[in-house]
Formats: C-alpha cells, structure tokens, sequence
C-alpha cells in the first residue's frame, strides 16, 4: 500500500484527483515486465505527480491489494477530489462492488489499464467499470496512466 501526495498548503490547485490502482499493481517493475513494463508504481505515481503540476492539478496516489479497502477510498474521495483515475487490476472484470462505489459517488471516473485489455485472454476483455466510466485508455504501458489524468483534467476543465 503506497500513499503519494506532495501538495504542499501553500500550493493551490485548481482540481484534486485520485489515482487508485489496484491488487498487484504494487509489484509493478517486477511483475511480467513483457507486460506491463519495467517501470515501477513509484515511479509512476512520481511521474504522476509532476504532471499534475504542470496542469495545476493535485494528485493524489493509493494501491491495495483489497477491493473493500478500494471501495472505502472511493467513498472517501467524495469529499476530497473532484475526479479519479482507476486502474483497478484483476477487478475491472470482476468487480461490481468498485463499479458500484464509484457510480454512487458520482466523481467522473477515467479506466486505465497498462496492457491492451482486448488483446490479451478472453476474461479480460470485459470491463464491469467501462460503462460508467468518462473514458478508457489501455495498452499504452505506464502513459496509459499519463494520457488517463490528461483526458480527466480536460473534462474536468470542460
Ligand atoms: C491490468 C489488466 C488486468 O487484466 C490485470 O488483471 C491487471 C493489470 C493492466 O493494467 O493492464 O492486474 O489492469
């Protein structure tokens, strides 16, 4: 479980968003690296980060391993961010409780995967989030992250 928020109190931004990744996104840098690339969740999240600065944005980073402690943090983020970028893992095709977290809270959503989704084992390819979703970027390896916060700060910004 990794945390990441530098914003300092005397930076304001214009808009908060929460980037939570899911269960094994922690081994990112280690795990099937022909897959998912060789960058880690750290270096990500930094890079995350950053990019948010340039768009005078706050970011915010959370992972789990655990789908209720996703779902708790989704709840949470009513009150603290304005929109979340989710890559849920294994849970995109799994789980409805995430799904439904997030339709509740109402915060617009942006589904992010590393690897194309589509091209990979027929279990993959459905999404219990990508309905409820503003939009999906997959299979850009670590910018998938990237493009998912520019395209959420852009229909923030409407
Ligand atoms: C993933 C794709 C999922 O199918 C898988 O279970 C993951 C990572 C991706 O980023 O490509 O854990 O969400």
């Amino acid at each position: 479980m990794a945390i990441v928020d530098v914003a300092t109190p005397s930076e304001s931004h214009e808009f908060s968003v929460l980037v939570l990744h899911g269960p094994n996104l922690n081994l990112l840098g280690l795990r099937e690296p022909g897959i998912y690339g060789a960058a880690t969740l750290a270096q990500i999240d930094a890079r995350l980060v950053e990019l948010g600065k340039s768009l005078n944005v706050r970011v915010q980073s959370f992972q789990s391993n655990h789908e209720g402690v996703l779902v708790d943090t989704i709840h949470a983020a009513r009150d603290t961010h304005h929109g979340i970028v989710i890559n849920a893992g294994a849970y995109t095709h799994t789980s409805i409780a995430i799904r439904d977290a997030i339709s509740a809270v109402q915060l617009p959503t942006v589904e992010v995967h590393l690897s194309n989704i589509y091209k990979r084992e027929e279990f993959r390819h459905h999404s219990h989030l990508a309905s409820i979703a503003v939009g999906q970027v997959s299979g850009f390896g670590a910018s998938s992250y990237y493009l998912g916060l520019q395209a959420l700060v852009a229909h923030l910004e409407g």
